[in-house]
């Protein structure tokens, strides 16, 4: 049995090496390889998994919004966030999901052992990932979401698509320009993809915080992006992308298998990515 992680690029996956390490554990004999793809490539991979050559994907840069036409249906997740990360098959049909949004609540509630209940979060960038993130805290009881995103535009009509889906959704849109994080704030949340590289620091401003607010970089290379590094010397509480990387592999995992993965298989998973990472 085969799975694969598509995209391009695609080589810097870490995908492979959780993937790989469960279906051993789990002794399923299937292997998860990178595959590069191009956009053409696209359908005959999800007729690949409709025969049952290939028993799922996931689906990554940039692929996560334009492979959702050739799919027969979406779940919940993809539907709400109209972007798929995770491909299976139930009976004869290809079901495209999103697990970010899993990902990222299961790291909020396991890792920093938070409640969402009356929490305020900010989050910054109103793409895939974000929509994955927004989307999840929709049947939560949250306080509030302030989005902020370079494109003013973009973090418009996402606010105004969540409060057509959930009318009393409450989200609130704060102006780029504007860094300063307001107090009441609980969580901090970087969805955007600016801090990868060394050189790239995100422009925020900490004043308002107090210790217990916690600054969340999804980026989990580097293990510590300049945003993270900032907050950390203002003393605030800061998580990386590795908790959240680890968590959605978990729910496409359970997708594709139907099988749970065990805390103890997700802590050392995380221990031995980090381990790469501070290679
Ligand atoms: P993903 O699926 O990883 O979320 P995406 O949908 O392409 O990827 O979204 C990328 C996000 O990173 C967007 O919010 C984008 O902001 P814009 O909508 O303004 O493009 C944000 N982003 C990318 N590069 C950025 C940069 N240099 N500064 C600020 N935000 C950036």
């Amino acid at each position: 049995m085969k799975l694969f992680v598509i995209g391009n690029p695609i080589k810097h996956s870490m995908s492979p090496e959780i993937h790989n390490y469960w279906l051993q554990s789990y002794k399923i004999d299937a292997n998860y390889q990178i595959l590069e793809v191009e956009e053409q490539d696209l359908a005959d991979l999800v007729e690949r998994i409709r025969r049952k050559e290939l028993v799922g994907v996931n689906v990554t840069l940039p692929y996560k919004t334009i492979i959702v036409k050739y799919l027969d249906k979406l779940d919940d997740t993809a539907r709400m966030s109209g972007s798929v990360n995770t491909i299976y098959r139930e009976h004869d049909k290809v079901i495209g999901s999103n697990t970010d949004g899993v990902g990222f609540l299961k790291t909020v509630k396991k890792d920093l052992d938070l409640n969402v209940n009356n929490k305020n979060f900010f989050i910054i960038g109103s793409g895939g990932a974000s929509r994955g993130i927004i989307f999840s805290l929709c049947n939560t009881n949250i306080g509030k979401i302030i989005i902020s995103n370079r494109n003013t535009k973009k973090a418009r009509l996402l606010v105004e698509e969540m409060k057509e889906k959930q009318k009393f959704f409450p989200i609130f849109q704060q102006t780029w320009s504007d860094k300063i994080i307001p107090e009441e704030i609980d969580i901090v949340v970087n969805t955007t993809s600016f801090g990868l590289k060394e050189n790239e620091e995100l422009k925020v401003d900490f004043r308002n915080l107090n210790e217990n607010t916690v600054i969340y970089d999804i980026i989990y290379n580097p293990l510590e992006t300049k945003f993270l590094k900032k907050a950390k010397s203002a003393q605030l509480t800061t998580v990386n992308g590795i908790s959240m990387l680890v968590h959605q592999a978990a729910e496409s995992f359970r997708k594709w298998f139907n099988i749970e993965v065990s805390d103890l298989l997700i802590e050392s998973s995380k221990t031995k990515l980090l381990k790469l990472l501070s290679k």
